[in-house]
């Protein structure tokens, strides 16, 4: 199969149509698309990232009005939420519908619904008339697509159409939330709204629910952001000390000299900006791999704001690469 990247709707909303995949450009990452309510399309979405079909897709849709078309019980909490940060980067776990099919929860009767607020997915959504299934669009394990070009890299020849629309804002994948039975908030994965950001919202602290490899999120695998190379994080110093044999690149937040000198250094936001560090992060990893160093040192962010979804990102990629 023939991939094509262009800016053309109606031919992303043409394949859509068909029953095809599609990726889009969302303002978090770049998703793979197809239409979430024709179980064949959805099952082509699992081959061309070689996904495991218990990992549950999020549906995107255009707007909040049609949220009750696809989710049984929308707690007043949630409108607040809605109302305050769609369209945007959050994403809602909620009872669904039995429209929705069972391959899209991976059998759970939660479906995870989110209203993208890129101006050409905006519009994509509202050329066609069913909601689009969409994981982020890169092979199954691997770092997250930030631009077209990262996206035809990993799925080159697997898919028919690529919709560019330049690079993802937001750059780390959308917060997930869901409400537990008193209808409190809980955060069951940190993404692009900050969990300050929604306790300002709400009023009172969130539930965090990060614990990752739970049976009900069974898509939160620590691999889930692996880099190729072995990540490490932790004391920088202290790593580089220990890797002298090793040729390392280096990632932190702003540049720093250290002792020994590294072979390569990569800084997320000179000026220090956690909105500007996770924007870069994916692509930095990709930069990063691309080198002929054999391990990554990184450090950690400020914990707050962004910086703790850009952390979880880290830690995940850790966890597998372990030397
Ligand atoms: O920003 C984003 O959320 C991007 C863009 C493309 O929208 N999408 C994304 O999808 O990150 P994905 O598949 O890479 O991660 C979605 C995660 C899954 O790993 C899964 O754990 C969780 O959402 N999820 C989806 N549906 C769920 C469900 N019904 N129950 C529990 N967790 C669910
Ligand atoms: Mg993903």
């Amino acid at each position: 199969m023939q991939t094509v990247i262009g800016t053309d709707i109606a031919q992303a909303a043409h394949w859509l149509q068909q029953g095809e995949t599609v990726a889009i450009p969302t303002e978090t990452v770049y998703g793979l698309a197809a239409n979430a309510l024709n179980e064949k399309a959805v099952l082509k979405i699992y081959a061309a990232k070689n996904r495991p079909h218990f990992n549950p897709l999020i549906i995107h849709i255009h707007s909040a009005e049609e949220i009750i078309r696809y989710a049984s019980v929308v707690p007043e909490r949630c409108f607040q939420l809605i109302q305050q940060f769609t369209p945007g980067p959050i994403t809602f776990l909620l009872p669904k519908k039995t429209i929705i099919p069972d391959l899209v929860t991976a059998g759970s009767n939660k479906v995870a619904i989110r209203i993208p607020a890129h101006p050409l997915t905006q519009q994509l959504l509202q050329a066609i008339n069913f909601p689009l299934a969409a994981p982020s669009a890169n092979p199954f394990g691997y770092v997250s697509p930030v631009t077209a070009q990262h996206v035809y890299k990993g799925l080159n020849a697997k898919i028919p159409y690529i919709l560019d629309g330049g690079s993802a804002g937001v750059g780390l994948e959308s917060t997930i939330v869901s409400f537990d039975t008193n209808n409190e908030v809980v955060i069951e994965r940190l993404g692009g709204v900050s969990v300050e950001a929604i306790e300002e919202a709400i009023g009172k602290p969130v539930i965090l629910n990060l614990s990752h490899q739970k049976p009900n999120t069974p898509g939160q695998l620590k691999s889930h952001y692996a880099t190729a190379k072995p990540l490490l994080l932790g004391n920088i110093e202290e790593l580089i000390q220990q890797h002298a044999n090793e040729k390392i690149a280096l990632l932190t937040l702003n540049k720093q000299p250290v002792k020994p000198p590294v072979a390569y250094s990569f800084a997320l936001s000179e000026a220090g900006d956690l909105e500007e560090a996770a924007a870069n992060l994916f692509t930095q990893l990709r930069a990063i791999d691309a080198t002929d160093a054999t391990i990554i040192v990184a450090a950690l962010v400020p914990e707050m704001g962004i910086g703790r979804a850009i952390n979880d990102r880290l830690r995940r990629a850790q966890f597998i690469n372990k030397l």
